[in-house]
């Protein structure tokens, strides 16, 4: 320290460049100590009990702010989320054993109640398809609401009655529900979306602004390329006979992330822009320059399979890099940041 002066309670007068000199915790701890015990209660049990609770908050913040920080993730990376050795030795000393689910019994695991086991499983057999109706019917009540009040929206808004546009305004629920229909065998509503889709996406892409990269990626992309899959393209299995040719799908999907790829090429790193303004093709992070680090690295899944279908490499290329560069970055534990800059 370079003060001439040893501290003194007396003389409670900082000089700005003084209190920078000194380490931070000191300050705090002489500063509490003398104002609030040496003046008012030493002596009194109230303030040795302040002392010690004092005390052992100081331990608790040294302790926890005390291991190393991780070296070497500047650039790319950012700190937002990491942890340094001390304060994760602490959760770990407090950390609860995670709560696991019961266990059923083996009597409980049958669904037996003393009858043979043939007539069991046409029971259970029964109970399945009952269930498996149950689920059918809620998902086309929920599209004949979706149908009423929202058609070509993202959502529907249930109790107003009304659409929304919370995802950019690709009818996020016809393509998102596309797939599902087809698994489900509910045919009508595969060929509502279905001409939906060949009617109306490729212009809604030409012409929205803002989607994020993500959410339109698993929602809208993910969609187009299983009822791709689904509806017999690249050998896959043809559930359906309803709704356009695969061949639309696929089309639909390339026009779709041609433009998706902006958040890919305008990024002057590997990391993808969370956002692309679709109608002039420009991508932008978001708020803060961040992306989410869960959202860039699950991309992948989609765009290699387009690349694989349409034979165009751009898509894999861009989306790899991604998981190229993340393996390159330091991890704690294993795990990066949940953000990337
Ligand atoms: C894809 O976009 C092009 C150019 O906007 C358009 O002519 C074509 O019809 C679109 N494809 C489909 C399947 O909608």
């Amino acid at each position: 320290m370079s003060s001439p002066l040893p501290y003194s309670m007396k003389d409670v007068h900082y000089d700005n460049a003084k209190f920078r000199h000194r380490s931070f915790s000191k300050v705090i701890n002489q500063t509490l100590l003398t104002r609030n015990i040496r003046r008012d209660c030493l002596g009194c049990s109230t303030g040795k009990f302040l002392v010690l609770v004092l005390m052992f908050g100081l331990a608790y913040l040294m302790l926890t702010h005390a291991g190393p920080v991780p070296s070497g993730s500047g650039g790319l990376a950012n700190n937002i989320g990491t942890d340094n050795d001390g304060s994760s030795r602490f959760k770990k000393f407090w950390r609860k054993p995670p709560r696991l689910p019961p266990r059923l019994s083996p009597d409980e695991k049958r669904t037996g109640n003393g009858l043979s086991q043939e007539t069991d499983n046409v029971n259970s057999r029964a109970k399945w398809t009952a269930r498996r109706q149950s689920v059918k019917d809620a998902f086309v009540h929920a599209w004949s609401g979706y149908k009423k009040y929202a058609m070509g929206y993202d959502e529907l808004a249930p109790l107003s009655h009304s659409g929304i546009d919370g995802l950019g305004g690709l009818g996020a629920t016809i393509v998102d529900a596309l797939d599902t229909a087809i698994i489900m065998g509910a045919d009508d509503i595969v060929a509502e979306a279905g001409s939906w889709v060949e009617a109306h996406l490729s212009e809604k892409i030409s012409q929205k602004g803002q989607v994020n990269l993500f959410e339109t990626t698993i929602r809208v992309l993910g969609g187009l390329l299983s009822a791709y899959h689904l509806s017999g393209g690249d050998g896959g299995m043809r559930l359906t006979s309803k709704g356009p040719k695969p061949a639309v799908y696929l089309e639909t999907a390339r026009n779709l992330t041609d433009r998706l790829l902006s958040a890919f090429t305008a990024s002057p790193t590997p990391i993808p822009y969370s956002d692309v303004v679709l109608h002039d093709s420009s991508a932008h992070p978001a708020f803060g320059g961040l992306s989410s680090t869960s959202e860039v690295s699950t991309v992948q899944l989609e765009f290699n399979y387009l690349s694989m279908i349409s034979g165009d490499k751009k898509y894999s290329t861009e989306a790899m890099k991604v998981l190229e560069h993340i393996k390159t970055l330091p991890k704690v534990e294993g795990l990066v940041p949940i953000y990337i800059r």
